[in-house]
């Protein structure tokens, strides 16, 4: 095991960010805190989980620590681990253990990517007994009430093998995130790009429709985050035509096919 010490991505939000919300998934949220319940986001990518999750961790002023899973995330890279110092071995908190001992907001992205055997050490700390065994250590950190867990995915391209077991899912408050409607979709990408209203609406119908070509082939049609690179690059100057095709149809696709189906669409709106 190399000896590494891995920089955690923890955050204390100061300025609140900007997030629009959908529905009533603030109060859901917040209601959830006050339960010590964790919270399961699920939604495409690109549809504002992470800026959620933000915003959340501002409003109830506490710090987010940020964890990306992939499948060779182990329990010690979320727990911890002992590390050689000067011939000694330190015990190094893991992100999680960490996010428990700080009362913190532990957000764990993509979390089916990680391995079955290290999403199971968060079961303990994801039911009412809300602790979490260090074993390495001989520690069992009980989680203060300020401590949240919450946890990201998207079920668009999961396989069977890659879903979340039902005995870790059923512990989670779940809340589904989606594209928000067009009026909506448009304000935000107005708002995160200096476009105006106009040209948003029109990135946003350019996204619808590229949302039905899933049966095509295209896995995922355009987020709203890259509708918002499309509207930067204009901004910055980029004709339509070309800030479309490298923001858009060229980050959606190799596919000769569909990048001529897409060019289609963004010839007819613009
Ligand atoms: N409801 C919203 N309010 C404000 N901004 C939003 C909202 N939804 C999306 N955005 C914008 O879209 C961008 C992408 O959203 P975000 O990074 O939160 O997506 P995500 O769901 O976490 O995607 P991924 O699953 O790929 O990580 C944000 O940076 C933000 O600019
Ligand atoms: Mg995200």
């Amino acid at each position: 095991m190399p000896d590494r010490e891995h920089r955690i991505d923890e955050h204390l939000i100061l300025e609140k960010p900007y997030y629009l919300p959908t529905g009533n998934e603030i109060e859901i949220a917040e209601a959830a805190y006050l339960n010590r319940l964790p919270l399961l986001l699920k939604g495409p990518t690109g549809c504002g989980k992470t800026r959620f999750m933000q915003y959340l961790a501002w409003k109830l002023r506490r710090p987010l620590i940020t964890v990306s899973c992939h499948d060779d995330l182990s329990t010690s890279d979320l727990v911890g681990r002992f590390l050689i110092r000067s011939g000694e071995a330190v015990w190094n908190d893991g992100p999680l253990t960490l996010a428990v001992r700080k009362g913190a907001i532990c957000y764990l992205d993509e979390v089916v990517e990680a391995r079955k055997d290290t999403t199971v050490v968060i079961h303990p700390l994801a039911d009412d007994r809300r602790e979490l065994p260090v074993e390495k250590k001989g520690e069992l950190v009980t989680a203060p009430d300020e401590f949240m867990l919450t946890v990201s995915y998207n079920p668009g391209y999961q396989s069977v093998l890659k879903d979340l077991k039902p005995s870790t899912r059923q512990r989670f408050v779940a809340l589904s995130f989606n594209y928000p409607d067009i009026e909506l979709e448009a304000r935000i990408v107005e708002t995160e790009s200096c476009v105006d209203k106009k040209m948003a609406l029109s990135l946003v119908k350019l996204a619808h429709m590229t949302r039905g070509l899933k049966d095509s082939g295209l896995p995922e049609g355009a987020s709203t985050r890259l509708l918002i690179q499309a509207g930067k690059l204009m901004c910055s100057g980029i004709n339509i035509q070309d800030a479309c095709r490298v923001a858009v149809t060229e980050a959606l696709t190799d596919d000769p096919e569909l990048q001529g189906a897409l060019e289609e669409m963004v010839t007819s709106l613009f």
